[in-house]
C-alpha cells in the first residue's frame, strides 16, 4: 500500500482580535476570569464584514501550497471542511476556492462534519489518494463562526473564532504519513449543538430572525460530557488500528474547544502536558479549522518533528468525532 502524508501545511486567521474584556466593554454579563477559568480562551480572531469563509480558505491554501512547494496546477482534488459556507447550500465553498486559487477544473467539494470536519475531510482525501483517483490533494478546513453566533448569548459567543488551515496530501516515503483513522457520528445528540432554524426543516422567517434561532444554540454541559467521553477512546482505537499503543504517541493535537475537555482526555490517556499542543488561548474554537491551524503552528514552531507519532482528534456537532494517526514527515 502507498504511504500518503503531508507535503505542506499552512493557516490564516483574520486580523481583528477580540479579547475577553471586549465582551465586557460591549455590555455582556461575563468576565475575563470566567472565560479563562472555564475555557482557557483569552482572545479570538473575527473576520471583517466583507470577509467570508472562502477568503480565509484561499489564504490558508496558498500558505500550504507554498510550504509544500506544490503549484495549484498539480492539485487534482479539493476537499474543504466547513459549517459556514459562503452561500447556504450552493455553490460549494470548495468550488469558489478552486477558481480563486487557479486550480484546474478538478473535483472540489465541501464536507460537513462541524468541528470534526478536518478529520472527515482528511480521511476522504486519503482514500482518494490510496485508490489512485488523486495524487495531490488540497484539504482545507475553514470556518467563520462569528457570522452564525448570537453575539448576545454569553454561553456561546465567547467560545468561537474564525480561521482556516490547509494541508497538501500526497505520496511520501513508506511508513510515513497517515497511518489510521477512526470516525464516528451519533445523530441522537443532534440537538445538543445546533442551528435550529433557517434550514429546510424550518425555512427563514422574520420571526426566526427576531428570535435568532438561526444562530448557534448549544447545551454546553451535554457537549462537554460527550466530548470527554469520546476523545480518549477514539485516540486509543485509532492507535490500535495503526498497530500502536499510547506509549508510541509523541504529540496530540486536539480540537481546540475547551482546555478542560482536553485535560480530562489527557489524564485518561496518561500522557504529559507537553505532549499536547494547544493554541486555544489565542484563537478560541475555530471549529473545523482548529486542528489544521494548530498543526501548522506546531510545525512552524518546531514542536512537531519528523518521525513523531501524532494524533489529530476532533469532536463537535452531529455529534461527530474522530482521530487520525500520523507518522510526521515525508521521509526524504
Ligand atoms: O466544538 C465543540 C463545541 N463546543 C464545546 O466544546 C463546548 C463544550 N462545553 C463547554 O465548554 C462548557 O460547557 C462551557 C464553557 C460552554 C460552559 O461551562 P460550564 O462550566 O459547563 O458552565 P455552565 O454552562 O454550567 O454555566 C455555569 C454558570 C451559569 O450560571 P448559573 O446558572 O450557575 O447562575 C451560566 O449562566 O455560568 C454562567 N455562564 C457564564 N457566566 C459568565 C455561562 N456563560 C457565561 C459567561 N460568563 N460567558
Amino acid at each position: 500500500m502507498k504511504s500518503i502524508g503531508f507535503l505542506g501545511v499552512g493557516h490564516y486567521v483574520p486580523e481583528t482580535i477580540v479579547k475577553n474584556d471586549d465582551f465586557v466593554a460591549r455590555g455582556l454579563d461575563t468576565s475575563d476570569e470566567w472565560i479563562v477559568s472555564r475555557t482557557g480562551i483569552r482572545e479570538r480572531r473575527v473576520a471583517a464584514e466583507n470577509e467570508a469563509t472562502s477568503d480565509l480558505a484561499v489564504k490558508a491554501a496558498e500558505a500550504a501550497l507554498k510550504n509544500a512547494g506544490v503549484s495549484p496546477s498539480e492539485i487534482d482534488l479539493i476537499v474543504l471542511a466547513t459549517s459556514t459556507p459562503d452561500h447556504l447550500a450552493f455553490p460549494s465553498t470548495a468550488a469558489i476556492v478552486q477558481h480563486r486559487l487557479g486550480v484546474p477544473m478538478v473535483p472540489a467539494f465541501d464536507v460537513s462534519a462541524a468541528c470534526s470536519g478536518f478529520n472527515y475531510a482528511l480521511t476522504v482525501a486519503h482514500q482518494f489518494c490510496l485508490s489512485g483517483a488523486a495524487k495531490k490533494v488540497l484539504v482545507i478546513a475553514a470556518d467563520c463562526l462569528s457570522k452564525i453566533v448570537n453575539w448576545d448569548d454569553r454561553s456561546t459567543c465567547i467560545l468561537f473564532g474564525d480561521g482556516a488551515g490547509a494541508v497538501v496530501l500526497g505520496e511520501v516515503a513508506p511508513g510515513f504519513g497517515l497511518l489510521s483513522s477512526d470516525l464516528h457520528a451519533n445523530g441522537a445528540e443532534a440537538t445538543s449543538l445546533i442551528i435550529p432554524d433557517g434550514g429546510t426543516r424550518q425555512p427563514i422567517t422574520p420571526e426566526i430572525i427576531a428570535a435568532r434561532t438561526n444562530k448557534i444554540a448549544m447545551n454546553g454541559k451535554a457537549v462537554f460530557k460527550l466530548a470527554v467521553s469520546v476523545v480518549g477512546p477514539s485516540i486509543e482505537l485509532a492507535l490500535k488500528s495503526a498497530g500502536l499503543t499510547i506509549d508510541d504517541l509523541d504529540l496530540l493535537i486536539p480540537h481546540q474547544a475547551n482546555y478542560r475537555i482536553v485535560e480530562a482526555a489527557r489524564e485518561r490517556l496518561g500522557i504529559r502536558e507537553n505532549q499536547v499542543f494547544m493554541n486555544l488561548d489565542k484563537y478560541g474554537n475555530t471549529s473545523a479549522a482548529s486542528i489544521p491551524i494548530a498543526l501548522s503552528e506546531a510545525v512552524s514552531t518546531g514542536v512537531l518533528k519528523p518521525g513523531m507519532i501524532l494524533a489529530l482528534t476532533g469532536f463537535g456537532a452531529g455529534f461527530t468525532w474522530g482521530t487520525n494517526i500520523v507518522k510526521w514527515g515525508v521521509g526524504k
